[in-house]
């Protein structure tokens, strides 16, 4: 059938879907599909029926494409798509309520408190029984926009000051050590973890997307027994969320070792640096491969 890649749309992250759009839909094309790119932010999505599409490749991050608004869309229209459906896209995307859920399921989180646009903060407080340094993050952005971190009351101030741009809530949430992991799913299989490793204080957009120096470890470097506790983590905590298809579980170790779980990504970059499709190659599946397995996995 004919395949819509879905990229761009008017998130935060337009101009990395257009990125992982255009290696899906080159991979896509090379595998015989008859694929074409669609951008959301250009089209009405009704023009996926008039145009006899079949099923859609979502290849959209952030807000509108990846929290459930767009999933919901298409199924409204009855077209098939890729990926995670409405309820756990729009929860993922609340990096602040999916912790809720991982707490109650008593999935290891580091602790965090969300703070509302306009509402009065006591900084040095809030700083103190974080442990003393924070990180704050937009709750419903991706790709480490609108994140800072503050170990001062003024560095917190300003910080929210920053991520209530991105959003009208913020998540502030203990520091955590690291090292950083992340571990892709894919069906019924957990990808090998990957370890990284970067020069700035956190895995920021530009050690994700620019920095040439951003090391990816994987294999991690972790024993048999701890790879397998993470894999089997991000698992659950992807199914806590009610997540299918594919997704990505970003993790990371508190200065005693041990994981907590920072956020799900229900629709992970698929450009040549992202993540995935590192995992993916280590596995033993090639880019081409897992846009395939991808597709097939949307029609089950
Ligand atoms: N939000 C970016 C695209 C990622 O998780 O890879
Ligand atoms: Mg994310």
């Amino acid at each position: 059938g004919k395949v819509a890649v879905l990229m761009g749309g008017d998130s935060a992250e337009r101009e990395i879907s257009l990125r992982s759009g255009a290696a899906v839909l080159a991979a896509l094309q090379q595998a015989g599909v008859d694929a074409h790119p669609f951008d959301p932010q250009q089209r009405s999505l009704n023009e996926l029926q008039e145009a006899d599409f079949d099923r859609v490749f979502i290849a959209l991050h952030g807000r509108g494409g990846e929290d459930g608004t767009v999933q919901g869309a298409l199924e409204y229209m009855g077209m098939p798509y890729t990926g995670s459906g409405v309820l756990a896209c729009a929860l993922a995307m609340d990096k602040g309520r999916t912790k809720h859920i991982w707490e109650a399921l008593d999935l290891p989180v580091a602790k965090s408190t969300v703070i509302k646009r306009g509402q009065l903060v006591d900084a040095q407080q809030l700083l103190q029984r974080l442990g003393g340094k924070v990180m704050v993050k937009p709750v419903r952005e991706g790709s480490s926009i609108g994140m800072g971190s503050a170990s001062s009351a003024t560095e917190l101030t300003e910080a929210l000051a920053t991520a209530h741009q991105y959003d009208h809530e913020v998540l502030v949430e203990a520091w955590l050590a690291g090292p950083e992991y992340t571990v892709g799913i894919l069906g019924d299989e957990t990808l090998p973890a990957i370890r990284l490793e970067t020069s700035h204080e956190f895995y920021d957009y530009e050690a994700k997307y620019q920095s040439g120096d951003t090391q990816y470890h994987c294999p991690a470097g972790l024993s048999d027994t701890e790879e397998r506790a993470l894999q089997h983590l991000a698992k659950r905590a992807f199914e806590a969320l009610g997540g299918s298809g594919w997704g990505r579980i970003d993790v990371m170790c508190d200065h005693a070792g041990h994981y907590k779980l920072l956020e799900a990504n229900l629709v992970p970059g698929m450009t040549e640096k992202s993540l995935v499709p590192q995992a993916a190659a280590v596995y033993g599946l090639n880019f081409t491969d897992l846009v395939v397995r991808i597709l097939e996995l949307s029609m089950q």
